[in-house]
Parts: C-alpha cells; structure tokens; sequence
C-alpha cells in the first residue's frame, strides 16, 4: 500500500503536521510506504477556469500539479492535514484543491474511472483554535464539506476525521497525549484498510 500524505500548513512541524506525523508512524508500522509533501514545497498555481480539462479530464496548466496528479492517481490512500484558516484550507492547499476540478470533470462530467476500481481513503486533519464558526455551527464544518467533495472527486471513501478544536499556538496539540495516541491508532486502523 503506498500513501500520499498532505501538510498544508505553512508552519512546519505545527499542529496538524505533528498529528499528520503521528498517523504516518501508525501506518509505517503497519508495513505501508507513506509520500509526505508539504503544499508549501509546491508551486502549484491557481485554477484558472479556462475549461480546457473539460475535454480529457487534464489540467493544462504545467506546473507541479503535474506529478503530484500522477501520485493521487497511483497512491492507495490520501491523509490531508490542514489548519483551518477562515473556516477553509490554507491559501496554498486551496490551489492544490481548486486544480482537481479536472479529477472532477473526469469522474462526473465524462465518466472516467482513473484509478481502476481500486478502493482507496481518504482522511482529514485539521486544528482549529475556536470550537463554533461566527453562525454557531460546528467550527469544522465547511472543512469538512470542501474535503467530502475533494475525496469524492478523488474516488476515495472518507474515513472519520481527525479534528482538534482550542488549539492555536506552534506545540499545543503536542501536550494532548490522547489524541496523539488517537492518531497513532487511526494511522494503523488504516494499514489495514480495504
Ligand atoms: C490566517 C489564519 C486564519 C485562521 N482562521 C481560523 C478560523 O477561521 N477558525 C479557527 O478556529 N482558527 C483559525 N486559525 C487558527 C489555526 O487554525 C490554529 O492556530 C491551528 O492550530 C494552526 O495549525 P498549524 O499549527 O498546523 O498551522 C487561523 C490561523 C491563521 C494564521
């Protein structure tokens, strides 16, 4: 099993990072080959909307989406760690996310099966330093719908994800022991998935 794993914070080694690592360590454990890119290390631009993927599914744009759309459609698995910024993904994660339109288009528009029947997950990360949105909802919650539409597009079975509220400075989510071994566990529940 080989699994391509996300950090889209710009901060390295923050919170959703250091879970991101703690879920790789359960799945290495558990035998499966793990690919870590930061988004940060990418130069990925923007969709632009020109609808050129509309016509085969590809993104015209010559940039490092290139490869990394190579790894999503080989990979077994895709863990995406995110803090959540204004409710959503980081600026930089949002680009990578926006260039899937064309796994959209190709899944939806033209009926396309990339990945081959294969079962793949899915699982969200993502720490935030309030519990509720200015509505009152659940903190999470456009995170978690952008990411339910990412997955899909991507032919991948969401897992439950691995959320943290009311945490905020670099190193607060290291000082939580049961949600490190949460995500311990998670990453090796995973090892065994399919
Ligand atoms: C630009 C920016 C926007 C943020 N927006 C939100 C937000 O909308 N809601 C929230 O609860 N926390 C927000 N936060 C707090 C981060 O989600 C929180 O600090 C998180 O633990 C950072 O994770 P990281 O260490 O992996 O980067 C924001 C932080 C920054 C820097």
């Amino acid at each position: 099993m080989q699994v391509l794993a996300f950090s889209a914070s710009p901060r390295r080694a923050g919170n959703t990072e250091f879970l991101l690592d703690r879920v790789i360590e359960g799945l290495e454990a558990g035998g499966v080959r793990v690919r870590k890119v930061r988004t940060h290390d990418l130069s990925i631009s923007p969709c632009t909307g020109c609808g050129e993927c509309e016509r085969n599914g590809v993104c015209v744009i010559d940039d490092d989406f290139r490869a990394i759309s190579g790894e999503l459609i080989s990979c077994d698995g895709i863990l995406f760690a995110a803090p959540l910024y204004f409710m959503n993904v980081p600026a930089r994660g949002k680009a990578l996310i926006d260039r899937l339109q064309s796994f959209w288009v190709a899944r939806h528009r033209l009926g396309l099966d990339l990945f081959g029947g294969r079962k793949r997950f899915g699982l969200l990360i993502s720490c935030s330093v309030q519990a509720f949105g200015p509505d009152g909802a659940d903190v999470f919650r456009g995170i978690e719908d952008t990411m339910r539409y990412v997955f899909d597009a991507l032919g991948a079975e969401e897992v439950e994800s691995l959320l943290v509220r009311k945490v905020d400075f670099l190193g607060g989510v290291a000082g939580m022991p049961d949600v490190l071994l949460r995500a311990r566990r998670i990453g090796g529940e995973l090892a065994r998935f399919g």
